[in-house]
């Protein structure tokens, strides 16, 4: 991918409030006053990395005629459903851990709520009903908010877990130390080995797939009306779950 449009997309990431730390509508909503209830919305993000695998098949069946963008793609569910990690899906992994650790029950008869329901859904449809470079645009949007979304969510963890628990469960330290170790999986380690490995390789290695099938102007328009669609509709998504935690008593 070159220079000019990974600087257009590093400017749409940038400009995106729920990718920031600080101004993401869940932290901001919280913040004013710390409560436990934040873990509603730790619920509802959970429902991501719940159906990334699905959307992840979506695009290989819509990206078959760009063989590399395909096999990457695949690649990348293989991780996603424990190639890597002892059979063990990462999803699996996040539950167990969530519950282990912040005694949240992902199993616990949650449904999605309307905003993430209709987040999923679109973003799906961009995958699956648009031209090639706009869906590769959508499958790209997903790899590169990736990891600054999981750090933004480890920030969530730590202020449910200070008002919850009296402790924080994140590092929020993302390197090779606290990406690596054996025994047991921790959130510290699951969050910090998809930010320098995991989501690193989906992103990077996307890009390079990308590049021979990204080339014209009008391939890079319809590119980034992918990717600025899906980063819009997880911007909305995201507000409409500060609104929710605004909301609870
Ligand atoms: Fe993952
Ligand atoms: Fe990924």
């Amino acid at each position: 991918m070159d220079e000019r449009l990974s600087e257009l997309l590093d400017q749409i990431l940038g400009a995106s409030q729920f990718l920031n730390i600080n101004q993401n509508p869940v932290v901001v909503s919280t913040s004013a006053a710390v409560k436990p209830d934040v873990a509603q919305a730790l619920i509802q993000y959970s429902f991501l990395p719940e159906v990334i695998a699905e959307l992840l098949c979506c695009g290989v069946v819509k990206m078959r005629a760009w063989s590399p963008v395909k096999d990457e793609l695949l690649r990348n569910l293989g991780e996603e459903l424990g190639s890597r990690s002892d059979g063990a899906t990462h999803f699996t992994i996040l539950k167990n851990c969530l519950r282990k650790e912040a005694g949240l029950d992902l199993d616990a008869g949650h449904t999605p709520a309307e905003a993430t329901a209709v987040m999923i859904r679109n973003v799906r449809t961009w995958i699956t009903d648009r031209t090639l470079h706009e869906a590769a645009g959508a499958l790209y949007a997903l790899e590169a908010s990736a990891t600054p979304e999981l750090k933004v969510v480890g920030h969530i963890i730590n202020l449910y877990a200070t008002a919850a628990l009296g402790k924080l469960l994140v590092s929020e330290k993302y390197d090779d130390d606290h990406a690596s170790g054996i025994g047991p999986w921790t959130l510290d380690r699951f969050l910090a080995i998809h930010v320098v490995d995991f989501e690193k390789g989906h992103r990077d290695l996307l890009a390079d797939a990308l590049a021979e099938f990204v080339v014209q102007d009008r391939d890079r328009d319809l590119f980034c009306q992918g990717f600025r669609a899906v980063i819009e509709e997880m911007e909305t998504w995201w507000t409409a779950l500060g609104k929710r935690n605004a909301q609870n008593p």
